[in-house]
């Protein structure tokens, strides 16, 4: 399989926060930011791999600061690292005040998405690797994440038996 550079496995979606979507505050739910996050990481992963992907485990979510209603919210997602069927995805989400031209980092996020044949069964992926500093970084320090993923699905004593 050939290896893809991260820069070509960039996913940008664009959003607009709408009063539905919103607590007491006119700011966006987590949750509703979560599912959307989930969904790029999905569509970044099945690009890369042309195949269907299950989203393993949501590793981190920082929420950063807030999105009010009438931002645009801005989501970009990289693969940025590749196990054997596994991929690290890592997505940035911005909102945008198009109004008074300001821009806000919101939340990072890191998942592990996992490739599955038409049995549901793990398939290999293609490799990643880095052109630009921040994806050498990311890149860089996958497999520290991927070690402490490791440790804590290890100590889950809920983990189903197949
Ligand atoms: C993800 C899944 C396919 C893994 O199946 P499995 O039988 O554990 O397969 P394996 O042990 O061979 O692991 C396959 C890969 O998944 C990774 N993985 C498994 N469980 C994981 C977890 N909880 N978190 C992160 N990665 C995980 C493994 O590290 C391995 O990576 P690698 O191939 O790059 O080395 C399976 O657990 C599954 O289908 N889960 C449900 C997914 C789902 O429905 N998601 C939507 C939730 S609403």
């Amino acid at each position: 399989m050939d290896k893809i550079a991260i820069t070509d496995t960039k996913t940008v979606q664009t959003r607009l926060v709408l009063p539905p979507d919103t607590n007491h505050l006119d700011t966006i739910f987590g949750g509703k930011v979560l599912a959307y996050i989930d969904e790029i990481a999905a569509l970044t992963a099945m690009k890369h791999t042309q195949c269907a992907v299950v989203t393993a485990s949501i590793d981190s979510v920082d929420f950063l600061s807030s999105a009010k209603v009438g931002d645009a919210l801005t989501l970009e997602a990289y693969v940025t690292y590749t196990g054997t069927s596994s991929m690290e995805v890592y997505v940035k989400v911005t909102a945008h005040d198009l109004i008074k031209h300001i821009e806000t980092l919101t939340t990072e996020s890191f998942l592990t998405m996992v490739a599955v044949d038409e049995n549901g069964r793990p398939t290999p992926v293609p490799k990643v690797y880095p052109v630009t500093e921040t994806e050498k970084q990311l890149h860089e320090s996958a497999p520290l994440r991927k070690k402490h993923r490791e440790k804590r699905v290890a100590f889950n004593p809920k983990k189903p038996q197949t």
